[in-house]
């Protein structure tokens, strides 16, 4: 995933697209850079971070009140200059920045090298320069229309074309691409914390939309070239949402908006008791419903683990799990009585979004659980609902993931009282306990001293094991990825039960193992799990409810959270499990919020 910025108006463009990069760069970080379109296009690139891009701007300036900028997480040839972005074409009629992936830029570059164009980087990008110069007509919107009916793949690309030096042009498929409107002067971002500082005003481009953009207005053409009309909308989100408001770190932030995030999500869908979704399915869909799928990846997909137990106890409904880089790929036995759920918190993530257009393909009814709004994932399906969570910035999710566990538990229960195994009053209740929940994980938040102080003995561990049963077996491989993806400590979450069947041959003295007994139906069967590793050496990290009993005689550190029906529990205990990966890293000295290798959406597969 990479981050676009873009701008038109009357004020110098370099310092907006430096500040505009600065809020993306969460969204890939390996190389930047900047075009400035002046007396003549300015292309400034550097390897590495923005700081590095500043430096070299601060020695050249480029002097230009129109520009595009390019944050990038690579796909195509190494994080190095020459592959940086912008690319511009071998005559100089365009210079472009892209996000996405083009599948048959090979094919592209090999029918231009033949022409006589000369490649400079091992980019799928720079294929799209070209082939836009050599399908230039002078009409720079034909033009865009043209060159993006030979892609295949996704794209989002900003550019400046020769002879229209007070314009920026865009097109996008797949990959999100946002406009700002503002007074005399017009924004373009990948994201919308690149905007908000400037308007809140935004048009959301679309799929097919070739857009021209001028200081004093945009104009959408549709593919057949028409004229097409730009609704811009008000984006109801604070500059704050992307700011760290005096935390360390977004992740440390949005660790502590969880209630807020969780609070906000699920109190719009509950009125006196009852369930409202913020969609309808079908006449009779749910009475015929006979299966759901739950389609994920990495954190979301822990999610639609959890979901499993819930809904299959509380609706009696069977409910498969995939990881959506597999399901896209197993040919999914579907049919019209399926409901497919997609859980994402960018609702740009390749592999889940394909997974999406394969169901709807083979006719299942396709809903969405997605955090960013107009996101592709959240358009497509049949029936979105919003994580309410705000803008999420660091690369390891939190407050999102949050947000989805609770539009869990309310579908949960929503779908128990459809199929009627579920009456008014406990409904109710349910609703009644699931709107206490913002309070239990403020509670558990207060367990933050106890896991820094768990954190420092397990900081310079090699390996670690994150071990449950039940309904917090999905939070062991969340907690698991968690540190994982931040502290880069390697772990593995485990089936308690499963551990001796094998793997327990890699507990020895010292190994961490983080046990997690909420459910109480089987913390006996958790102790005894205890035993055997600590029988074998292990360090054991107790995570379980206040008043759990006998727990301090089998573990060396115990973090007690508050309590709550079996089904609410992850909600509560996932906030020790990312406090603990927090402050270890913290410890480490890694930045929390941009951990190498990663980037906060997925967008290529
Ligand atoms: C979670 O901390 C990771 N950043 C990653 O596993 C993430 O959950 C996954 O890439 C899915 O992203 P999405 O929710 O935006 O689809």
């Amino acid at each position: 995933m990479c981050g676009i910025v873009g701008y038109i108006g009357e004020k110098q463009a370099a310092p907006i697209l430096i500040e505009g990069l600065r809020r993306l760069e969460y969204r890939g970080y390996d190389s930047a850079g900047i075009a400035v379109s002046g007396q003549k296009v300015t292309v400034i690139k550097e390897k590495g971070r923005i700081d590095n891009l500043k430096a070299e701007i601060d020695r050249v300036y480029p002097v230009g009140t129109v520009g595009i900028g390019h944050t990038r997480w690579a796909t195509h040839g190494i994080p190095d200059r020459s592959n940086a972005h912008p690319h511009s074409s071998m005559n100089g009629i365009v210079t472009l920045v892209h996000n996405g992936i083009i599948e048959n830029y090979i094919e592209i570059k090999n029918e231009l090298a033949e022409k006589g164009y000369v490649f400079k980087s091992e980019t799928d990008t720079e294929v799209i320069a070209q082939l836009f110069d050599s399908l230039f007509n002078g009409n720079a919107v034909e033009t865009m229309i043209k060159t993006a009916a030979r892609l295949e793949g996704s794209y989002a690309v900003a550019m400046l074309v020769k002879g229209f030096s007070d314009k920026v042009f865009t097109m996008k498929k797949d990959n999100p691409m946002i406009i700002g409107a503002g007074d005399g002067e017009y924004f373009i971002a990948s994201d919308i914390p690149a905007i908000l500082p400037y308007t809140k005003d935004c048009y959301i481009v679309k799929d097919n939309d070739f857009v021209e953009l001028r200081k004093d207005g945009i104009t959408v053409y549709g593919i057949d070239g028409e004229e097409k009309a730009a609704d811009i909308n008000s984006i109801n989100m604070s500059v704050d949402a992307a700011q760290k408001n005096g935390y360390d770190y977004f992740m440390e932030k949005e660790i502590y908006e969880q209630p807020k995030a969780f609070h906000d999500t699920v109190s719009p869908l509950i009125k006196d008791g009852s369930i409202t979704l913020p969609f309808e399915f079908p006449k009779g869909f749910i009475k015929n419903l006979s299966r759901i799928h739950i389609v994920a990846c990495g954190s979301a997909y822990h999610v639609g683990m959890t979901a499993k137990y819930i809904i299959e106890d509380m609706a009696r409904i069977p409910v498969i799990v995939d990881i959506a880089s597999e399901f896209r790929y197993r040919n999914p036995i579907l049919n019209e009585n399926d409901l497919c759920i997609f859980v994402s918190q960018s609702g740009e993530t390749a592999d889940t979004l394909a997974s999406l257009r394969e169901s709807k393909a083979r006719g299942a009814f396709t809903m969405s659980i997605v955090n960013v709004l107009y996101s592709t994932i959240a358009r497509e399906s049949d029936g979105v609902i919003y994580t309410n969570a705000g803008a999420e910035i660091a690369v390891a999710t939190t407050k999102a993931l949050m947000a989805q566990l609770g539009v869990c538990y309310i579908l949960a229960a929503f779908l128990a009282h459809e199929k009627g195994l579920m009456g008014d009053d406990i409904l109710r209740n349910f609703t009644e306990e699931v709107l206490t929940v913002p309070e239990k994980i403020k509670k558990a938040l207060c367990s933050s001293d106890n896991t820094k102080e768990i954190a420092r003995h397990i900081k310079d561990r090699q390996s670690m094991f994150f071990i449950g049963r039940g309904i917090d077996y999905p939070l062991c491989l969340e907690g698991s990825l968690k540190l994982k993806e931040i502290s880069y400590i390697h772990s593995e979450g485990y089936g308690a039960g499963e551990l001796k069947h094998g793997t327990i041959s890699l507990i020895e003295n010292g190994t961490a193992v983080v046990a997690i007994g909420t459910d109480d139906a089987l913390l006996g069967k958790m102790i005894s799990n205890i035993k055997e590793v600590r029988a074998r050496g292990a360090y054991v990290i107790a995570i379980v409810k206040e008043g759990t009993k006998g727990i301090e005689e089998v573990a060396d550190k115990v973090i007690y959270v508050p309590c709550a029906s079996r089904y609410l529990m992850p909600s509560i205990t996932v906030v020790p499990l990312q406090l603990l990966a927090y402050h270890t890293t913290v410890l480490k000295g890694f930045d929390v919020d941009k951990p190498r290798n990663l980037a906060k959406s997925v967008t290529v597969e």
